[in-house]
């Protein structure tokens, strides 16, 4: 059993009639200009409701993709902005810029219930930099402030860490408590009846994660093109799948690290293969061993699917990460499909992370049977790994074995 120490509460801080600059993570997914999907909006309504109902002049700062400190209108806030005042049912102001002249003087004459929305954090280059000057300038916008980006705990970015360092009063928000304690649940898990399901391209994406859970669970399965890498490490041909050649022994070192911790590695039996990779892509269906020099596996087979799924369905504990096949191809869609499905027929705890493993279980409609959506991908990988994120740290939270 593991001990976290206590993160200080938003409901702990007096908001009344102050200035709170809570942290959101509102790097939402834009089509032709808008917000295509709106989860992470809705997962920070709880807390910035809240400080607006205590009465606080709130003001919101988030990152939008990865401008690399450059001003690019295409990663404006303001489809987001609208998008939140849709929710809130409120006026929400957009800066001209994160911080300046203009956010100091909009933040000075916020009234109580109001909402100031920072334009995108990483247009300032001194973002990522964790820069002390932009932390400065941040602070001075607010009298406290609100951890609520899980997404983006994992980076030590001037208003992630930085400008956490510079107030007294200061505190995680709702989504921030609720993915650490869901998470937290599953670092705690029993071995017995807990599965991973691992999914995604690359095996070197995964490598800390897939050693932190083989101390956890009793079975892992793997799928995406990460099992590519697996299956040459055990010898067998895998034709023109994409193999990280470079991670070969990496894969064979955590083989038999399972096969001597007796955790059972699940790999795929049969795969949807084709002859090069693009969307219109014909998919044949090929059973492991026999896919020919010129074939590339893209998604997990039938057979796969089927024993994947009667592992998970009786589960007491899963976490699955990363999509088994090209997810983004309809024809090479529906192994990840299958283990929404199954997530969503499972009785035990399941908590499903990362963009296409999420979007599988919502378009699925098994959104309400998943016990806990993480809004982080990276943020909730590296939290399973053990790993300190900075975010968190940033507010005193610290967990220990
Ligand atoms: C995410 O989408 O995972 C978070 O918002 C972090 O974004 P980043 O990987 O660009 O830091």
């Amino acid at each position: 059993m593991s001990v976290a120490a206590p993160m200080p509460m938003i409901d702990g801080l007096d908001l009344e009639g102050r200035r709170v600059l809570i942290r959101v993570d509102f790097n939402c997914p834009l089509e032709d200009g808008l917000v295509a999907d709106d989860t992470r909006i809705r997962a920070a309504l709880p807390t910035i409701q809240y400080a607006m109902d205590q009465g606080a002049k709130v003001i919101l700062a988030s990152h939008l993709g990865r401008p690399k400190g450059e001003a690019k209108p295409g990663l404006s806030l303001a489809p987001v902005g609208e998008v939140l005042a849709g929710h809130l049912e409120t006026d929400v102001m957009l800066t001209d810029r994160p911080v300046g002249d203009a956010a100091t003087r909009l933040s000075k004459e916020l009234r109580s219930g109001q909402v100031l929305l920072l334009e995108n954090i990483r247009f300032h280059e001194g973002e990522t930099q964790n820069d002390e000057h932009l932390a400065r300038q941040l602070a001075g916008l607010a009298d406290c402030y609100v951890n609520d980006a899980f997404g983006t705990a994992h980076r030590a970015h001037a208003s992630t860490a930085g400008v956490a360092q510079l107030f007294e009063d200061k505190a995680a928000g709702y989504t921030m408590a609720k993915e650490v304690a869901a998470l937290g649940r599953i670092m705690d898990s029993n071995r017995l009846g807990f599965v991973a399901v691992l999914g995604g391209a690359k095996v070197s994406d995964k490598i800390g994660v897939i050693e932190s859970l083989l101390g956890k669970v009793e079975r892992l399965l793997i799928g995406g093109a990460m099992a590519y890498t697996f299956l040459q490490a055990r010898g067998i041909e895998v034709g023109d799948s994409r193999v990280e050649a470079e991670h070969l022994h990496t894969a064979q070192r955590i083989l038999k690290l399972a096969g001597e911790r007796g955790v059972h590695i699940g790999l795929p039996v049969d795969h949807l293969c084709a002859d090069g990779f693009n969307k219109d892509a014909k998919a044949v269906l090929v059973n492991t061993s026999e896919i020919e020099p010129g074939l590339m596996g893209l998604d997990i087979g039938p057979r796969t699917a089927e024993a994947y799924s009667s592992v998970l369905c009786d589960a007491r504990t899963v976490f699955w990460n990363g999509p088994m096949g090209v997810f983004e191809f309809s024809q090479f869609a529906k192994g990840t499909r299958s283990i929404a499905d199954s997530l969503g027929e499972c009785a035990g705890w399941t908590v499903v992370g990362g963009g296409d493993s999420v979007r599988a279980v919502v378009e699925g409609g098994f959104e309400e049977e998943i016990d806990h959506i993480s809004t982080g991908g990276g943020a909730s990988l590296e939290f399973i790994e053990g790993r300190e994120l900075p975010g968190l740290s940033a507010l005193g939270y610290r967990r220990e074995e």
